[in-house]
């Protein structure tokens, strides 16, 4: 019997657990600059983006959801962040079991969020103001209610039967493969009109599709051109490290699962036999067409193998975003749950160095502590307590938009938004938490345990209407929200930073202009590691042409020096979040100071 418990938390733990390395780097020669290397100028590696997760950030008729209509009606908001890229979340036609990330109509806009001239309105407002427009491409998976799937399930001789992953039920059951989201955690869901199981690797709702269907590939290819010919800037694309599956479905054993969750996840689902072979026939038939981005989500990818999809002489892919750095922290074997110690700050200098020095001669990274799927940057990295919440917001943004890679940054980060820590289920509206609820629930589980757990780690936390202003519902809505307004927008509103010389939002608006400023080393500068066992604090230098800037961040609550080893006395301090800030190595609780060395 398969510890189905431990099966299904493995699918959505293999995404945030750091995956050993199974792959052999790849064998070009990566001490070489090349024209592709890391100080090949690209507007994408220049650029800031900014994540909006449309459904909560302005609702323009009342209905509690957000919509494209509110969002272009606080574009100027957006612009004057400084940020060139917006990165929406899925917009397209969806029944929602996934906010979207579930699609029946790649052609047409999910109805709550209004019409395709809302959205050429948006694309237009958008444009006009300097601001680029990513998409999430969510083409491993559709909606069982799109129509490829209502044909391919209607009969097994249907033209569109092999769209889909199916698995006739006279061959037995099919081999386990996990399914988040799942309630018995199965990747497989049994079709009784067709006497077939099909493929899942989230929920039911979202079937895989066959990529090894050419037929498949040309249709994803021609909706990829369409969208592009409408002038959108490029995609950031879900789990697309799933797409090529072995059609043999060969068994994973129990054993393999119970010794090498990882490996399975490698060799099973995040590295199919074509998965190259497909991103390079995208990059020729679309991608290489047009001046625009492509960020992989790199949901199974490693170190070893992250080059592979943006190494620029493989022509694929631009960027990735890896799991290592979000997965610290979290007990092994349980659901999402945070070691009460916390997390180590050596450990975390040590990833995201690692990863700096994948891209160090050739490719590029990115860098993000937040998202739709990841709690609130401050909650989970910094400090939320009102003492340190503005202090720790401002030093984590320093991080972010002074390390090499392009800043992937979360709306209501500049605020210093919190996680809403819900102490009910029936305030949650996530199919993950609600699903993994219902599971521990059947086996009979320690539900307050899961719930406490989810208070820092559930997506939800993040996905909270934005705060505007301290009004009832924030700004946000007129209506009842889909999900509660956090409490805090009476404090933690635009409004109120707008008003406040030291607020977060001022500060992150400096450091993204320092961003700009200072290109030539904040963006394309070398990143060397100081002081690296230094458990309090995270220092580091940016050079290029032998101009320096040192970086300090003090990720604690208590006072902490540098040891940096480099002659400070002539070093200007170019940014501090505390006023009067020394130019030494001494910080206060959650300082953040950039200092210029030459
Ligand atoms: C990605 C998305 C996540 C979604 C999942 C299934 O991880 O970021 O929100 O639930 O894919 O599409
Ligand atoms: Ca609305």
């Amino acid at each position: 019997m398969m510890h189905l418990n431990r099966i299904a938390t493995f699918f959505i733990m293999a995404t945030l657990i750091t995956l050993a390395a199974c792959n052999t780097p790849t064998e070009k020669n990566q001490s070489s600059q090349t024209s592709s290397g890391p100080t090949d100028r690209k507007w994408w590696k220049e650029a800031v983006v900014y994540q909006i997760y449309p459904r909560s950030f302005q609702d323009s008729n009342g209905d509690g959801i957000g919509d494209l209509k509110g969002l272009t009606s606080r574009l100027d908001y957006v612009k004057s962040l400084g940020v060139d890229i917006v990165w929406l979340n899925p917009i397209y036609s969806s029944p929602n079991a996934d906010n979207g990330y579930d699609i029946s109509n790649y052609d047409d806009i999910m109805k709550e969020f209004g019409t395709m001239a809302d959205f050429d309105v948006m694309l237009a407002e958008m444009h006009k103001r300097g601001i680029k427009l990513v998409m999430d491409l969510v083409v491993n998976h559709c909606s069982d209610e799109h129509e490829w799937f209502r044909q391919s399930r209607s009969s097994r001789t249907n033209p569109y039967r092999n769209y889909f992953h199916w698995w006739p039920a006279e061959k037995g059951k099919p081999p386990f493969r996990p399914g988040s989201f799942e309630v018995d955690g199965s990747g497989w869901r049994y079709d009784s009109l067709t006497n077939s199981y099909y493929l899942h690797y989230f929920s039911y709702k979202q079937p895989d599709l066959n990529w090894e269907n050419p037929k498949v590939r040309q249709e994803i290819y021609a909706m990829m051109n369409r969208w592009f010919k409408k002038g959108v800037d490029g995609f950031r694309m879900d789990v697309i490290p799933f797409i090529s599956k072995d059609t043999t479905f060969p068994v994973i054993t129990e054993k393999f699962l119970k010794e090498n969750y990882n490996g399975a996840w490698d060799q099973y689902m995040g590295n199919g036999p074509h998965l190259h072979e497909y991103l390079q026939e995208m990059n020729r038939e679309v991608l290489s067409k047009y001046d625009i981005m492509t960020l992989a989500e790199g949901a199974g990818t490693t170190k070893a193998t992250a080059m592979n999809f943006v190494d620029p002489d493989r022509k694929e892919l631009d960027m990735s975003y890896h799991f290592e750095g979000v997965s610290l922290g979290y007990l092994p074997g349980e659901f999402k749950q945070m070691d009460p110690k916390g997390y180590s700050l050596v450990a975390f200098k040590e990833i995201y160095s690692g990863w700096d020095s994948v891209f160090a001669n050739k490719g590029w990274g990115t860098i993000y502590l937040g998202n739709h799927d990841q709690p609130r940057m401050v909650t989970r990295w910094g400090n939320d307590s009102p003492e340190f919440r503005e202090a720790s917001s401002k030093m984590l943004s320093t991080f972010l938009l002074t390390m090499r890679g392009t800043p992937y940054y979360y709306f209501g980060d500049e605020l210093g938004m919190t996680n809403i820590k819900f102490d009910r289920i029936e305030d949650y509206r996530d199919i993950e938490t609600l699903n993994m609820y219902a599971q521990i629930k059947s086996k009979g589980g320690d539900l307050q345990h899961f719930l406490n757990g989810q208070k820092i780690s559930a997506r939800d936390n993040s996905r909270t209407p934005f705060q505007w202003d301290a009004t009832e519902n924030a700004g946000f809505t007129t209506g009842t929200p889909w999900i509660k307004v956090n409490e805090n927008k009476k404090v933690i509103n635009v409004a109120a930073a707008e008003k406040d010389p030291n607020s977060t939002l001022h500060y992150v608006r400096k450091l993204v202009q320092l961003r700009k400023d200072k290109k030539d080393i904040l963006v394309y500068g070398k990143y060397t590691l100081l002081d690296k066992e230094n458990p309090n604090v995270y220092s580091y230098t940016r050079e290029s042409n032998g101009k320096k800037m040192l970086i300090l961040l003090n990720f604690k609550t208590e006072n902490a020096a540098a040891h940096t080893g480099l002659d400070l006395s002539k070093a200007r301090v170019i940014l501090d979040n505390y006023p009067a800030p020394s130019a030494g190595e001494e910080l206060r609780p959650y300082e953040a100071r950039i200092l210029e060395l030459d």
